[in-house]
């Protein structure tokens, strides 16, 4: 495979391994000591990526925002076929301070991208993925290494998340384990291809350890299968 920046997926999910409610609510799954966590993995790492779905659902700000001196905020990618970031959000109201990158399809009106750049983002027209009819990750993670990220932080959201494992295109996975049941609920990783538990994807925690009331697992991503 090209070259492309070291991955890691993390997210914080709920006994039964919800990400998010029936209704989408997430925030928050998890207690304030995880979340700093997520915030020192945005300072960590050169880029953070999260699909169309959390911008419209969370809007978040995606910047690092850790108390004390002030960190650098990693480059924000959104996956976003369609182009469909609104004009309203988060992201695009501050990309001409903090670097933004929309990863979209061809087939977008030059005027749908001139919405997007004329509010500082960049937009990167990549291959379509067979599987999901969605962006090609490994076009994708290829591009963000030419253009010098050589690390990235997939932050969500669940079918996000399921495309990365899917294809096996991360190094790294942190998982935030909250003692709630949400029941039916966005599942942190969807169809990934496994029909027996043979084909399950077996990891060796790296580490396991207690922040306040949530449980962190953190493993290298080798699979066995
Ligand atoms: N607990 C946590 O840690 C956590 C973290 C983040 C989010 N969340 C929750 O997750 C939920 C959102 O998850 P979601 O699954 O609905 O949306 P998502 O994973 O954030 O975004 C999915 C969308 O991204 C676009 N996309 C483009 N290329 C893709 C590809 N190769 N693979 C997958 N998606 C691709 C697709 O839309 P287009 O076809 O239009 O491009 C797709 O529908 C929200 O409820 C949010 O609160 C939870």
């Amino acid at each position: 495979m090209s070259e492309r920046p070291t991955v890691v997926v993390s997210f914080a999910q709920s006994l039964d391994g919800r990400i998010a409610t029936v209704s989408g609510d997430s925030r928050w799954i998890s207690g304030s000591e995880t979340l700093t966590l997520a915030h020192e993995l945005r300072r960590d790492n050169d880029a953070i990526l999260v699909g169309i779905g959390t911008v419209t659902r969370d809007d978040p700000e995606l910047t690092c925002r850790l108390p004390g001196k002030r960190h650098r905020s990693p480059v924000r990618v959104v996956l976003d076929s369609r182009l469909r970031l609104p004009c309203q959000s988060r992201i695009l109201r501050n990309a001409a301070r903090h670097r933004t990158i929309v990863a979209c399809l061809k087939g977008n009106t030059a005027e749908q991208r001139r919405r997007l750049e004329d509010r500082g983002a960049t937009v990167l027209e990549c291959r379509r993925d067979a599987h999901t009819g969605g962006v090609d990750l490994n076009d994708l993670l290829h591009r963000l290494y030419s253009l010098g990220i050589g690390s990235l932080f997939v932050e969500g959201g669940g079918r996000v998340i399921t495309s990365f494992v899917r294809q096996r295109l991360l190094d790294r996975l942190v998982v935030v384990i909250a003692p709630l049941l949400i029941g039916t609920g966005t599942s942190a990783v969807g169809d990934i291809g496994t029909e027996t538990l043979e084909q399950a994807i077996r990891l060796n925690p790296a580490a396991v350890r207690q922040l306040g009331r949530d449980l962190v697992w953190e493993m290298e991503f080798s699979p066995q299968s």
